[in-house]
């Protein structure tokens, strides 16, 4: 990228800019304005610092490093190569998970272990693994392969929480940090939660350990995130408070207990809509928070003026009960293509 006197300009090609922002900062941050103004409407997001780019100083140590090996194969180092190199990972503990846009030559599957080795070394891991894509299998786990390493279990801390899971089996939101400091911030002393898609507890944690909520129910089908969800409840001492039912939410055999329902699922979590509705306490409601991407043109469809005496009816047939519903709130995630926002709907329902 070129670097202008009104901010970065992108070029043709498809790069990335990072730029440090203090936790501090994040609640005054505009991301939309930000979109526009720095990312010439390109995708914006806000991730964690752990998922970083080397310098080029240790893009140019790794390159450096791996010449011995290339060499012992007979391999010169080419201006193709050095774009197969990683440019970006995260890490989790000793293990650095890689993109699936590097080391994707032919030749790295001529060479044994070894280059794996010298990788892990020269990037200061122990265990190296590689990604491909998010499955359609509707459990959303990574694909990902183990290139070095006894196994994949991985340890990450963030915000005194510690979220252990198999990094092959279970997707970890690393993009959703202002959600999840949101949540945090939370006060849900005496409340029940319902956590419809909770995957290894990225909300559901922060609901017991920082919103102080008394109960939470957690709903996940992937029974490796469950079985990681269960570690991660255990290692932070709040299993009492939490109660975890593995299978399909739809199912879910629980009625009118909910304060609050959280409904993080992307693109939509629309399927979710009625089981939150079932889910609400019928004598006081509650908050459902609803995960959907939109375009800038539309807003959350169900809150389109035109479907909301459908909406009503629809969810009176749901409860039998009257609501009352108000946009408390829409908070503003992140945007991944132009125009296209992952945004949460804080909707206020009380009975009528
Ligand atoms: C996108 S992940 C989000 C998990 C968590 N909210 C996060 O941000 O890390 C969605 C999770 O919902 C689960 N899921 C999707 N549909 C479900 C359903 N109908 N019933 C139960 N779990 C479901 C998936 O297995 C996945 O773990
Ligand atoms: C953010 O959270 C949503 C809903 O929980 C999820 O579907 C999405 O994949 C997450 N984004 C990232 C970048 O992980
Ligand atoms: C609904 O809320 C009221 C008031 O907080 C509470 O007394 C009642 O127990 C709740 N209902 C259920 C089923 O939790
Ligand atoms: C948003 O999600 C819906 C599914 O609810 C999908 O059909 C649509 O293509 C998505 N839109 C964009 C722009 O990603």
């Amino acid at each position: 990228q070129r670097v202008s006197g009104s901010g970065f300009v992108f070029t043709e090609k498809e790069e990335t800019v990072l730029l440090p922002i203090l936790p501090s900062c994040l609640p005054q941050l505009d991301l939309l304005s930000l979109t526009t103004t720095v990312a010439s409407g390109g995708p914006c997001e806000i991730v964690w610092s752990w998922v970083i780019k080397p310098r080029r100083t240790s893009g140019n140590k790794l390159e450096k490093i791996l010449q011995e090996v290339l060499e012992s194969h007979g391999e010169r180092r080419t201006e193709e190569l050095r774009g197969d190199l990683p440019r970006s990972f995260q890490r989790h503990g000793d293990l650095l998970l890689m993109g699936d846009n590097c080391f994707s030559l032919p030749l790295w599957r001529k060479m044994d272990q070894h280059v794996w080795s010298v990788v892990a070394k020269g990037l200061g891991a122990k265990r190296l693994a590689k990604m491909s894509r998010i499955s359609r299998d509707g459990f959303r786990s990574p694909v990902v392969t183990v290139l070095l390493g006894e196994h994949s279990w991985v340890k990450h801390v963030d915000k005194r929480i510690r979220y252990e899971f198999d990094v092959t089996r279970c997707m970890f939101s690393a993009g959703n940090i202002t959600e999840k400091l949101r949540v945090a911030g939370f006060d849900c002393r005496g409340e029940t939660v319902v956590d419809l898609y909770a995957g290894i507890g990225y909300f559901t944690l922060p609901y017991l350990v920082h919103a102080g909520a008394s109960r939470v129910h957690a709903c996940e089908w992937n029974p490796d995130a469950v079985k990681a969800l269960q570690k991660n409840l255990q290692a932070k001492g709040v299993s009492d408070r939490c109660t975890a039912h593995q299978g399909d939410n739809r199912q879910l055999q629980l009625c009118a207990v909910a304060d609050r329902v959280n409904l993080g699922l992307i693109p939509s979590s629309e399927d979710g809509w009625p089981v939150a509705c079932r889910l609400l306490n019928r004598t006081t409601g509650g908050i459902l928070h609803i995960h959907q991407n939109v375009t800038s043109a539309s807003p959350i469809a169900a809150h389109r003026p035109s479907g909301k005496r459908a909406d009503r009816e629809a969810w009176q047939d749901i409860t039998g009960a009257r609501w009352r519903t108000n946009n408390r709130h829409v908070e503003h995630v992140k945007s991944y293509a132009p125009h296209v926002h992952h945004v949460v709907l804080d909707l206020e329902c009380r009975p009528s």
